[in-house]
């Protein structure tokens, strides 16, 4: 035998070896445990800078995973936002893009909602043979309808258990507080006012001037109390979305009402360590996603978090759930799952600036040194978000990676984890992270981001297959107060000024955004600008049309489909916690 020969066969063994190992690693895929927490910005932990929030649970969690310090979330806000997390597609694309300027449900009882014909990762799981869950909020359209097999339901969309909200938290929970709509939208009030008045005196005028004889007459005091009725019925509902949204459910049925909030955080860590129990026990792999109703407002904690934070009960909210998820990754520690479980940690959207308490305290988190937040269109701060993800084995801990990233990627990566193909003809705008993560590709899987507002595209983001800078164009302007980084309450995509020329930022340079370039700073400028025009347009055609789901028909509130508790009531509290957490109550 020949020298060569030698080697080769030698080489063709290791290679066996390698392929065999690899095989076996990759034999079982990993278990996977999502945390989603709602409107956490950019600035409000540890590992994100912040130094004065303690957030040891998810700090740690970032030093044995990878922080991901350009992560990009679909939305500035909660619903379109969380139907790309589930789908890895463009909001647009399920017709969760609202035309309009309400662009969340604000309703249990109504018809938007994710289409269940889409294909979410808890479908993939299953495909996979996992046992899933869905603890928290919910807030992608609810019927509990079973007899239609179109209801939305996390159990119709790929989830074997649910408990948590349909909806999510509301400021209004908390009967101290203003109604959110008042605080939102002031001039609905009015309007409703001014049409009951205007209707009053038409119809009057109309009777006594133009002598509409008996039944003309009949008739517009038919339409007037139409009118009036309407009007006070839409006052009603938005003057009670407490009672109309504020109850946990399991599966199908409804288990507590109102929610209790200092328990939330507890109960849904019990439900959770609970899960993870019973799969250790049936050692099924599973995927479960926790998804906090932290840091959305009203906020509320356990009593043993409260006052005990730098700020407030913002603070005390994070340092809650903070203390969850590291009640939950203890679990996985305890029960030997930790090797084997895939963890992803991140947020819904930046954090709200604009929020306030009755107090008059700032009760919205902190995007860092990023510009705006939730709901606002173009700047970072709505849209950027920490993000964590753990993966033993594959990703080295303590990576960091500055490369733009979408929330739209954690379906895609895991259908990849879980070795299921996603159909063929099915579009899918996320991608898999992993080369990026574990270090076999530099560079993004994206080299264009699309960010909307509302169905709107409000900013191109761009990262160039060579050279080390991120480009962002900016295509509208939020209408901020004047001198300010921030709207009233919540910024209105359809109030935003176009910008023409478009702004261009190097957020390499200047993640703040605070520099914007034009053509005589940067010979480049038109070059970019041109080929970011050219990448939406290509995208815009992409985009096939679809029902829209925040139609007004499908956002009227559907009394028939009111859960409640206990009618006339309205009250019931969860047999399955029994007097655990009777401390609370007062
Ligand atoms: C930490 O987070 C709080 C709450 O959002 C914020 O008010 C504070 O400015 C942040 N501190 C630092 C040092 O980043």
């Amino acid at each position: 035998m020949t020298r060569s020969r030698i080697h080769l066969m030698a080489t063709a063994m290791i290679t066996l070896t390698l392929t065999i190992t690899n095989c076996q690693g990759d034999e079982r895929p990993p278990n996977v445990l999502l945390f989603m927490a709602d409107d956490l910005g950019y600035g409000d932990l540890g590992c994100y800078g912040n130094t004065t929030l303690r957030t040891p649970n998810i700090d740690r969690l970032a030093s044995e995973g990878a922080k991901l310090t350009h992560s990009l979330t679909a939305a500035s806000i909660c619903t379109p936002s969380r139907a790309a997390f589930l789908t890895g597609r463009y909001p647009i694309r399920s017709g969760m893009a609202s035309p309009h300027f309400v662009r969340v449900s604000f309703l249990t009882a109504c018809n938007t909602g994710l289409p269940v014909s889409e294909l979410t990762f808890a479908e993939l799981a299953k495909q996979a043979g996992y046992t899933t869950a869905l603890l928290g909020k919910w807030h992608l359209g609810w019927s509990t309808d079973r007899s239609d097999p179109d209801h939305k339901h996390p159990l119709n969309q790929g989830f074997d258990y649910f408990y948590g909200i349909p909806l999510t938290k509301m400021k209004d929970f908390d009967s101290r507080e203003v109604k959110a709509w008042r605080r939102a939208r002031p001039t609905i009030g009015w309007i409703l006012t001014m049409t009951c008045v205007m209707t009053l005196v038409f119809t009057w005028s109309l009777i006594r001037l133009a002598r509409l004889g008996r039944t003309g007459s009949a008739m517009a005091v038919v339409v007037m109390v139409t009118v009036i009725l309407t009007c006070g019925l839409v006052y009603w509902v938005m003057e009670n979305l407490e009672l109309l949204n504020s109850f946990f459910y399991r599966n199908y049925e409804l288990v507590e009402q109102p929610i209790i909030l200092p328990q939330v955080t507890r109960k849904l860590v019990r439900e959770g360590v609970e899960f993870l129990e019973q799969r250790h026990a049936d050692s099924q792999p599973f995927l479960l996603f926790v998804s906090w109703l932290h840091v959305h407002t009203a906020l509320d904690t356990a009593p043993q978090f409260r006052g005990q934070s730098l700020h407030g009960p913002y603070g005390d909210a994070v340092e809650e759930l903070d203390w969850g998820v590291g009640q939950l990754l203890d679990t996985l520690d305890r029960l030997g799952l930790t090797d084997t479980t895939l963890v992803i940690f991140t947020s819904d959207n930046g954090a709200h600036v604009e929020e306030s308490d009755f107090l008059g305290r700032r009760s919205g988190g902190y995007n860092g040194g990023l510009r705006g937040g939730k709901a606002h269109g173009a700047p970072d701060g709505g849209i950027r978000v920490p993000t964590i993800l753990k993966w033993p084995g594959k990703v080295t801990p303590g990576h960091v990676t500055d490369e733009p990233i979408s929330l739209m990627d954690v379906m895609p990566t895991i259908a990849h984890a879980l070795h299921v193909q996603l159909p063929a003809n099915h579009v899918v705008d996320g991608k898999d992270l992993l080369p990026l993560l574990s270090g076999e590709e530099k560079r993004s899987p994206h080299e264009f981001l699309f960010h909307y507002c509302q169905d709107e595209v409000h900013a191109v983001r761009y990262r160039p297959r060579d050279g080390s800078k991120v480009w962002k164009m900016a295509l509208y302007e939020p209408a901020y107060l004047l001198q300010t980084d921030h709207c009233d309450f919540l910024c209105r995509c359809h109030d935003a000024t176009p910008l023409d020329p478009p702004l261009l930022f190097d957020l390499t340079s200047d993640p703040g955004e605070q520099h914007p370039l034009s053509a005589a700073d940067l010979p480049e400028y038109r070059a970019l600008v041109n080929l970011m025009t050219k990448a939406l347009r290509k995208h815009k055609d992409s985009i096939v049309p679809v029902p829209n789901m925040f139609s007004v028909y499908n956002m009227l509130w559907r009394p028939w489909n009111q859960p409640n508790c206990n009618f006339p009531e309205f009250q019931c509290s969860d047999s399955k916690f029994g007097q655990v957490f009777d401390e609370d109550v007062s």
